[in-house]
């Protein structure tokens, strides 16, 4: 884990509110997990002072330069214009400077080549989930849902699709693939492949529903959680949530940035989604 400046590389939109930045970042081939995130902070603004949570989409090589020198590494994060901090992501361009830290967090566990295994991912819960999909040895056996309100939400699918994995879309309105909740989708692809493992990531109904789905399908799940987070290494305890077997007499607390931001489904006790959940939007 390293914190330092560097460069961002490019900055497009791939879908209206939806960003794909590539940003100069040393070591990150060799050393960053499927799940891991990078804390991201502006250098030129001073507000807001918080750094941001983005997991790692790819990473990857430049293009050699004719100088000789070695070809430059960098990683790509997606992320969705939702308040103060990522407004002023949007306005980046190449060359102007940022902070990044990481590689941080728990990525997720790969498992066993001859499994089955479903990708469920959320809006911009698929970020994730590419990386993931590229790093399973054996793509043939992978399958990826998608979901989103509408085919805004729907991001990435054609590289998705380049990496090998079969590709379900579904959104709420029908604007693109299937009418419907993605959790549909995985309910009757569980029936087929009733010894999948389970990745999931993506708004917490979302999880929520996923989780009661493999719990009554028996399928082993994992889940990578979007939470606030202020300082990403385990400092400021911005980003518990309850561990199972949490009681008042017996809290038991977990740091999503830390002991996450992958958790397999039985760390965690999932009743804490049925309280409201905090998230002003303007933080991120
Ligand atoms: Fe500070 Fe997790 S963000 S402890």
């Amino acid at each position: 884990m390293k914190n330092y400046k560097t460069i961002v590389l490019s900055n497009q939109e791939i879908s209206p509110g939806y960003y794909r930045m590539q940003i100069l970042a040393p070591g990150y081939d060799a050393q960053a997990r499927a799940g891991q995130f990078v804390m991201f902070r502006v250098q030129r603004s001073l507000p807001p002072l918080l750094r941001r949570p983005f997991g790692i989409f790819r990473t990857g090589f430049l293009a050699p330069d004719c100088d000789g020198m070695p070809p430059k590494e960098f990683i790509e994060i997606v992320y969705k214009v939702v308040g103060l901090g990522t407004e002023i992501m949007q306005d980046l361009h190449q060359g102007d400077q940022i902070e990044l830290l990481g590689p941080l967090g728990r990525g997720f566990d790969l498992g066993a080549p001859d499994e089955d295994k479903i990708l469920v991912g959320g809006g911009i819960g698929l970020v994730p989930l590419y990386m993931l999909a590229e790093k399973l040895d054996n793509k043939a056996r992978s399958r990826l849902l998608m979901g989103g309100r509408t085919r805004d939400d729907i991001i990435t699918v054609t590289e998705f699709e380049r990496l090998g994995v079969e590709t379900y879309v579904s959104t709420e309105d029908g604007s693109l693939g299937e009418e419907g909740l993605v959790t549909q989708v995985l309910e009757r692809k569980l029936q087929k492949y009733p010894q999948a493992t389970v990745y999931a990531c993506g708004p917490m109904p979302m999880l929520d529903a996923v989780q009661r789905i493999c719990a009554n399908h028996k399928a082993p799940l994992q889940v990578s959680l979007e939470a606030l987070m202020a300082c990403g290494v385990g400092a400021c305890l911005g980003c518990v949530v309850k561990g199972a077997g949490h009681s008042e007499e017996t809290p038991r607390y977990l740091c999503t940035c830390k002991q996450g931001p992958v958790f397999n489904a039985e760390e965690l006790d999932w009743r804490q989604l049925d309280e409201p959940q905090q998230d002003c939007g303007g933080c991120r």
